[in-house]
């Protein structure tokens, strides 16, 4: 199989990561914080650990206000319920995924908040001054995807931070896609908090991710329960990391994640080079096919490993099986969990092909995906 599905989750992980991960579960695998026999600490040292090493890579200072949760969606769910208000305004994108959309779109049908949602523009970029022009007197939040899983355009998160310090609103990252995959830097860029997920271009395994909060943050718990600490009181602890932690936290996959960061730490400048040298080889390959449409891919500077195409006369889902059953090729087609995009692309009924290219990529496995297309489109 050639895999070109990386911006759903990247496929293969290093096994070397995964099997150092459980090696140290198998050994260590108690319940952490919750009891002070020596296995139980040390799985708490290890998950403290990861904070560390977590802060660190995303150029943040405070490890405890580094939750762990089960991915990027239920990070959002957990910053958008826990932060809003009655009366609040949000401002977000037409570019957000789902788990962004769904969680603003509930608490408007509640009559809980309203929000706006800033359009991008033809290369596929949200320019700061539309952010400027949404913020009103009630925004209490502005949340942005920081890099597209349609269209690889990765926004320009400093200028939207100086816009949104200067408004006095704080500024949330939707970080799936990029984490792992290009420098992150809270702190230096002036975000106040990041939600990101381990499975994608961290390379650790499914059901890990977390988000990481600025002090200028606090949201209030929505889910309560054992944490370890304080137990005598009736009420969940506001104390981070467990204010927004319930229960006996994913071990192996923050083990996972940690084998995978030390990896990506290592590696991840020179696999974003060569993968995005084989990306403009893409490009020009399916570019040149008279059938196909490509979306967003002139400026490849700002970008992640991410096309997007559609082909005349096929649907997406037509292209994705032929790809899938002829040419034992893995892409995503459809809408990918983001419609306003598709929207805007003229893309919703017949949806897109998207390519996502991963560390383990092959030049040869580039042409392969051009000659399908060819064959599809040509
Ligand atoms: N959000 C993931 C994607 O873009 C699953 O495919």
């Amino acid at each position: 199989m050639i895999y070109l599905d990386n911006a759903a989750t990247s496929f293969p992980k290093p096994a070397e990561c995964l099997r150092n991960a459980l090696d140290r579960y198998l050994r260590i695998g108690a319940s952490p914080g919750r009891g002070g026999y020596d296995r139980a600490v040390e799985a708490e040292l290890a998950v403290s650990t990861v904070r560390k090493k977590l802060c660190r890579f995303f150029g943040a200072d405070e490890a405890h206000r580094v939750c762990f949760t089960y991915n990027a969606t239920d990070a959002l769910n957990l910053l958008i319920q826990g932060l809003l208000r009655l009366g609040d305004h949000v401002v977000s994108s037409r570019l957000e995924h789902n788990s962004v959309l769904r969680p603003l779109h509930h608490l408007q049908r509640q009559g809980r908040i309203s929000f706006d949602l800033v359009p991008f523009n033809p290369d596929g970029f949200i320019d700061s001054d539309r952010v400027s022009a949404a913020i009103k007197p009630a925004t209490k939040l502005v949340i942005l995807t920081h890099a597209s899983n349609v269209l690889g355009t990765v926004q320009p998160v400093k200028e939207i931070a100086a816009v949104c310090r200067s408004r006095g609103v704080p500024l949330v990252l939707d970080a799936s896609q990029s984490a792992g995959a290009i420098p992150i830097r809270v702190i230096d860029w002036g975000v106040q908090g990041l939600v990101f997920t381990g499975h994608k271009s961290l390379l650790g395994p499914t059901g890990i991710g977390g988000l990481v909060l600025a002090p200028e943050l606090d949201p209030e718990p929505s889910r309560f329960g054992g944490t370890g600490v304080d137990s005598r009181s009736p009420y969940h602890t506001m104390e981070y990391p467990y204010r927004l932690e319930a229960g006996t936290i994913n071990l192996l996959g923050i083990l996972g994640l940690e084998a995978s960061l030390d990896y990506v730490d290592q590696s991840y400048a020179a696999s974003y080079a060569r993968e995005m040298s084989l990306l403009r080889k893409l490009r020009d390959g399916l570019g040149a096919l008279p059938r196909l449409r490509l979306y967003c891919a002139n400026l490849l500077d700002h970008h992640l490993p991410v096309l997007t195409c559609t082909v005349e006369n096929h649907t997406a889902d037509d292209v994705g099986a032929i790809l899938d059953g002829d040419f034992d090729i893995a892409v995503r087609a459809g809408l990918h969990c983001a419609p306003l995009v598709h929207q805007d692309l003229g893309t919703l009924e017949k949806g897109a092909v998207r390519f996502s290219l991963g560390p383990f990529t092959t030049e040869a496995e580039i042409d392969a995906a051009v000659e399908a297309m060819a064959t599809i489109a040509g």
